[in-house]
């Protein structure tokens, strides 16, 4: 089962596909965490976005496209699922993604929209942090470190994305705002969307994204 998890920065597509990952075998594939790894080696790709990232702004979709082209080239997943996270963003994204997929014979189940009002978002980005190391992800309110300022698994320093700044948050909302609509009719008009109400716990969230998609067993939160 392939999915595309959309929805607003901050709604929580991240950590639900990292979830989907750990618990539940999926292959994920974020374009943001793709391109901030080469932002942090310091690639030619790399210097090449770090301005658009770090003001809000989207990527040119060739240079995604390509991204995503390059990680589903050598795809042979068996019975493993994919995720898409934070991909695709435009109309062109999706209609590229049609095309990639068509060639592999590959295709998207289900669509997720998480729906979470602006007000959460915001107070959900503020007190993000992330691992400089290892890229963990923690939340200062909901998804603590054990130790303040230093990632659980690696000991690393955690830090904030310069993109979760206020001002930079707008940004990306208003230009969520500005590109989510054509996507939300197109994947309607396929019969693939389904909305899902992402406010409450982390755990909340998680478990109705997996009784939405039918994969929760009787362990799964035991
Ligand atoms: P990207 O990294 O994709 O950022 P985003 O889409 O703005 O999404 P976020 O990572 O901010 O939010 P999320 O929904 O994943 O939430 P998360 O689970 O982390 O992209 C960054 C930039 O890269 C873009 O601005 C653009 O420049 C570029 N880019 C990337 N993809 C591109 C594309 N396709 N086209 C063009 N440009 C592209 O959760 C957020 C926080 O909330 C965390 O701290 C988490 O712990 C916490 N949290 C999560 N769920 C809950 C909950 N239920 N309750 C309480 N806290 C929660």
């Amino acid at each position: 089962m392939n999915l595309i998890l959309l929805g607003p920065p901050g709604a929580g597509k991240g950590t639900c596909a990292r979830m989907l990952a750990d618990k539940k075998n999926f292959f994920h594939i974020s374009t943001g965490d793709i391109l901030r790894e080469e932002v942090k080696k310091g690639t030619s790709l790399g210097q090449n976005v770090r301005n658009y990232m770090e003001s809000g702004k989207l990527v040119a979709d060739e240079v995604i496209l390509d991204i995503i082209e390059q990680r589903l080239e050598n795809w042979s997943g068996g019975d493993k699922s994919f995720v898409l996270d934070g991909f695709p963003r435009t109309m062109a994204q999706a209609e590229g993604l049609e095309s990639v997929l068509q060639k592999k014979h590959l295709f998207i189940n289900q669509v997720i929209l998480l729906d979470v009002p602006e007000g959460e978002l915001i107070r959900r980005l503020s007190s993000r942090r992330v691992c400089g190391n290892c890229g963990a992800n923690y939340n200062l309110i909901s998804q603590p470190p054990k130790i303040p300022d230093v990632c659980d698994y690696c000991g690393g320093k955690l830090y904030q994305r310069e993109d979760d700044r206020e001002e930079t948050v707008r940004n990306r909302l208003r230009i969520y705002q500005q590109e989510i609509q054509p996507l939300v009719d197109h994947y309607t008009n396929k019969g693939l969307l389904v909305r899902l109400d992402g406010e409450g716990t982390i755990d909340d969230v998680f478990q109705r994204l997996l009784t939405l998609l039918q994969l929760l067993k009787k362990d799964d939160y035991s």
